[in-house]
This record gives structure tokens, sequence and C-alpha cells, in this order.
């Protein structure tokens, strides 16, 4: 099938081919070598352009006449409402008030408190992997890793969580029955949020629900996580947008991060110096991260907007009307910004990779998700450090689609 001719004498790139799911950079490479922007049609037949270049990234990402605001009639009417009062699907000065009320949680000072919390998290699911010596690392900690931290973020009850998860995989996975699990997910949130409004206790979510309370008494207050009274009062927040963010907060922290930490493993375990270096000095982990981070962006598309006016970019006007996705993936490694951009080189210095967005949707989670792929990676590395991959590369498979970047297993020997 061909999606995209960069060039009339050009050869058609495909972009929902087994190849691309195999390694999407030699056709994003050649669309960004072509020029800035590309019309391309889906599979299903929807038409949109994808932005593979860093510099017409950033004046996209940034351009306020870019509206994040997309049709959800299609949706049944309980996802309808959670959906559209998401902050990520909308514009100011609705995402600002959103964003607003609950970016105090997400301050880096007071994610680094959460540092112990999540240090236990990662030590309980590596003891449970120790007792076999070969492992899915995605299934067994790349995936529960960031699902458990979301879930005491939030407040899920430990006894909810089975169900949760099961449908959290639903949505990761997607599939024929995303939108009833979204469904259920929903339905259970509403009645969770009933449950803290009522017995509000020291979590996100309880704090998002009191948040909005006239009688700023009601706030939670105490305690080390991150719904501890800090959030502003009198947000409001409608039930709609409650559910929505709840929502948000689980679907935009969860498979990301999960990506972060599998692309981690595996880059550490395809350059294996690198890997020495950071298991001699564990102060380099931070930068391994950003470096992840830009070579293998987990998020690979998930920038939706839509045109409200013509924008032009390099020969290529867009016009008014149409959906725009940059590819972070195609971004993160232009030559123009990042010289010899396939080197996993953790030493390049902040190039302003692009894995995270930018402008007024730039990523709330960053902190937590840079310390999570810390936390895991350090954890790791430090139990197992001669652990390699168990399959050979060609046999490894990468989550399919074009919005995600990361690996369905990721087979491992922990003990080399
Ligand atoms: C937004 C990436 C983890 C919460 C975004 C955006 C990107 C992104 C690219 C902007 C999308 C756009 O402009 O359309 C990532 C990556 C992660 C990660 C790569 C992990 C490695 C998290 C975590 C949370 C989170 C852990 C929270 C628990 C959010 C929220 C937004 C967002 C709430 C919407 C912000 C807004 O609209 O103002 N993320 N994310 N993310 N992310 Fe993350």
């Amino acid at each position: 099938m061909v999606d995209v001719c960069p060039r009339p004498e050009g050869e058609p790139v495909t972009l929902f081919d087994d190849a691309y799911a195999k390694d999407p950079h030699p056709a994003l490479a050649a669309l960004r070598q072509a020029g800035p922007a590309h019309r391309v049609t889906s599979p299903a037949g929807i038409p949109f352009w994808l932005v593979t270049r860093w510099d017409e990234a950033r004046r996209v990402l940034a351009d306020p006449s870019l509206s994040k605001q997309q049709p959800v009639d299609q949706l049944p009417p309980p996802l309808r409402a959670a959906l559209a009062t998401q902050m990520l699907l909308r514009d100011p000065p609705d995402h600002t008030r959103l964003r607003r009320l609950v970016s105090a949680a997400f301050t880096p000072r007071r994610i680094q408190a959460l540092a112990p919390w999540i240090e236990r998290i990662a030590d309980r699911l590596l003891d449970d992997m120790d007792t076999v010596s070969e492992s899915d690392l995605i299934e067994r900690f790349a995936v529960p890793l960031p699902f458990e931290v979301i879930c005491e973020l939030l407040g899920i009850p430990v006894a909810d969580r089975g169900p949760f998860h099961a449908w959290s995989t639903v949505i990761i996975t997607g599939g024929a029955t995303m939108v009833d699990a979204m469904s259920q997910i929903v339905g259970y949130f509403r009645d969770l949020l009933a449950r803290k409004s009522a017995q509000p206790a020291d979590d996100l979510l309880s704090a998002l629900v009191t948040a909005g309370r006239a009688d700023s008494d009601a706030r939670v207050t105490g305690g080390g996580r991150a719904g501890d009274g800090l959030l502003p009062a009198g947000g409001g927040l409608s039930d709609d947008e409650l559910v929505g963010m709840a929502l948000l907060m689980l679907v935009a922290g969860h498979e990301t991060t999960a990506n972060l930490i599998g692309n981690a493993v595996y880059l550490l375990c395809r350059w294996p110096d690198q890997r020495k270096r950071v298991l001699a000095d564990p102060a380099l982990l931070p930068a391994v991260i950003e470096e992840v981070l830009r070579m293998a962006s987990p998020a690979a598309t998930s920038t939706y907007r839509v045109t409200t006016q013509p924008i032009t970019l390099g020969e290529t006007t867009i016009p008014a009307g149409e959906q725009v996705l940059v590819s972070l993936l195609a971004v993160n490694r232009d030559p123009q910004r990042f010289p010899d951009p396939d080197t996993f080189d953790p030493d390049r210095g902040d190039g302003g990779h692009l894995a995270f967005g930018h402008g007024v949707h730039f990523c709330l989670g960053a902190p937590l998700a840079r310390l999570e792929g810390r936390i895991a990676v350090g954890r790791l590395l430090t139990r197992y450090p001669g652990i390699r991959i168990a399959a050979p590369p060609d046999k490894l498979r990468r989550r399919t689609g074009l919005l995600m970047h990361g690996l369905e297993a990721l087979p491992v020997h922990l003990r080399g």
C-alpha cells in the first residue's frame, strides 16, 4: 500500500507495514529528507499530515492556531463526555484552567518526594522476577511498574486493581474491545470519585475532588504523596472533567512510561559500552534516560492537532481544517539538530528533544516519567548487571500503529 509519496520521482514510503513496525526509522528518514510535512492516508482511509523535521515540529506544537479539540460525536455517550473534557484535548482557556488545577501535584520537587515508594515498587517487581532466569521484561517489569505508580498516585484501592489492570491492558493493546474497556473504566472512576468525595484520602483523586469545594478545610492535608493538600482551592471541576482527568492520567502515564523502560533496556543491551559506563557511574542515568527519550521516543506520534487556518511549513502549505501529527520519532533524529542522530550517545547534552512535546501541552508527567525511568533502569541494572536479550533482533516485535513506540515483548536472560 502506498501511504506517502514524498517526491514525484521518489520511492513511495509506507508507514503501516511490517517493515515500519520492525524499524520505523528508514521510512521516517526518507520522509524527513524529502521535506518537513507530508500528506498521509491511514489504513482506515483517514488523511492527515505528518511533520518530520525538528524546527517545524516546534513551531507546530507551540502554534495556538492549531487546535487540540477533536470530534468525539462518534463515541458512546459515557466516553464522549470524559474524553471531550480532558485537558489534552482542550484549547485555552479551558486547558489553562484544567492544567493549573492539577499541575501543583507534578512539580519536580513534589515528584522527587515519590522516589522512595517508586523504588519499593521496582524492588518488589524485581523480587518477583528473581525466581526465573529468563523473563519477558515488558510483562513483568516495564508495564506493571508505571501501572502501580499511577494507581498509588491516583489512589486506586489495591482490591480494585485486578479488573482495573485488565481494562487498562485492553486499552494499551488496542483492538475491538477498547471502547468497551474505556467505558468500564469511566464507570469505575465515577463510582470511585463519589467514594473519594465522601471519604477523602491522601491521594490525587481525593485532592482533585475536594479542590473544587468552597470549604477549603475539606482539602486533603498531610502525607508524602502527590495529593497532600497543595492543589489550588476553588477549581470546581465538573464530574465529567474529574473523570476525564483520571482517565487521562492513566492513559497518558502508563503505556508511554512502559515504553520508555522497555526501550531503555533494549538500547542499553544494544550499546554495551554505554551500559558498562552507567553501571560504573549511576550519575549518568539521567543523561541515559534523556538519550533513550530522544532515540526511541515512546510517544512516537501522539501529538494530535487540527489546523484552524492555513500554515506553511517549508514549501508545503497545510490548509485549514486538516489533522496534523508530529512524528516525535522523526524529529528527534533530525540530523540538522542532532549530529550523528542514530548513535546512542548520552554525552550529547541537552539538544532539546521533543519526546515530551512542546508548548502549553508539554507533558505534565515528564518529571514523574523521568524519575520512573531512572529508578527502573538503575534498580534493574544493579540487580542484573549481565542482563541480555534472549531473542535475535529480527524476532522482536514492536507495538503496531503510529502512535506509540515500544516493544510488545522483550525476552531477557536476567543473569547473562
Ligand atoms: C502530554 C509524552 C508520561 C501525563 C504529553 C505529550 C507528550 C507526552 C508528547 C504532549 C502531547 C501533545 O502535545 O499533543 C509522554 C512520554 C511519557 C509520558 C514520552 C513517558 C515517557 C506521562 C506521565 C503522566 C503524563 C507519567 C502522568 C501521570 C500527561 C498529561 C498530558 C501529557 C496530563 C497533557 C498535558 C496537557 O495537555 O497540557 N505527554 N508522557 N505523561 N502527559 Fe505525558
